[in-house]
């Protein structure tokens, strides 16, 4: 990818509205133990620029160091407290699985998971995904990103909220690898359906299936929030996307 593509992409995903909120990471004891044990073990430490949540535009962070190898890099944005994430990661020993998340809290409930699972190949940033593509991950440095239930925002004034815009496509694309792969899982509806009209239009993607719905991933196990949209009657959908061009 050109570098006045990267450029483009870099200047368009400034923003002031956040898909997240901002929640006391207030941490229950149990919770704070385990962020206290294995925090220096799992999550690695960024310079900020305002927020807790932001990273400062000249961060660098040496990957291959904080694994401890070169690997294939799987990033899931928004894994909570890693539910999904663990079992995947645990299915790709061979990948570095990075996880982007906001929420401390939920962070020290993943760091206990990690923990009692034995894995080394899950390192934690905690940090809007948005900042952390852009000024941690080097262009096309990225193999897959998975981003699962993103929260929906669904009331029509809260959809600006939503984190897959078509800016922050256009950064994902500059991130991944050409060939690389975005999979993506939603339950909701017009969510699908804006994030299949984003990613159809930016010229980097291409649907893995050709009618622009995946099957569902059978590597992803039922998180609460995937179970939470069933048991509410929902259809879950599943997108994957390879970054081309
Ligand atoms: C609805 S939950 C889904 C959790 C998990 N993916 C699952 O399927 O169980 C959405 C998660 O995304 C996180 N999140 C929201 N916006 C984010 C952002 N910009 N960067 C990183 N994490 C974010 C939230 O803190 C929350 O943990």
């Amino acid at each position: 990818m050109t570098g006045s593509v990267v450029q483009r992409a870099e200047r368009r995903t400034r923003r002031e509205v956040v898909s997240f909120v901002r929640r006391s990471n207030r941490m229950r004891p149990n919770q704070r133990r385990a962020w206290e044990t294995y925090r220096d073990r799992f999550v690695l430490d960024v310079p900020r620029l305002d927020t807790s949540t932001s990273i400062h535009p000249a961060a660098a962070v040496d990957l291959i160091e904080a694994f401890g190898r070169d690997a294939e890099l799987i990033v899931e944005i928004g894994p909570g407290a890693g539910e999904s994430l663990i079992p995947m990661a645990a299915a790709r020993p061979q990948a570095n699985v990075l996880a982007l998340e906001v929420y401390q809290p939920a962070i020290a409930r993943m760091l206990s998971r990690l923990a009692r699972s034995g894995l080394d190949n899950v390192r934690i940033v905690e940090a809007d995904a948005v900042a952390a593509l852009e000024h941690l991950m080097p262009a096309g440095s990225v193999d897959e990103i998975w981003l699962f239930f993103p929260d929906p925002w669904h009331k029509s004034r809260h959809h600006k909220r939503r984190l897959l815009t078509p800016e922050f496509a256009a950064l994902s694309a500059s991130r991944l690898r050409p060939g690389g792969i975005w999979r993506i899982a939603t339950d909701w509806d017009d969510y699908a359906y804006r994030i299949r009209q984003v990613l159809d239009t930016n010229p980097y993607f291409i649907s893995v299936y050709p009618n622009g719905w995946a099957p569902r991933w059978d590597a992803r196990p039922i998180t609460h929030f995937e179970q939470r949209g069933l048991d509410a009657r929902r259809q879950i959908f599943d997108l994957a996307y390879r970054r081309v061009g």
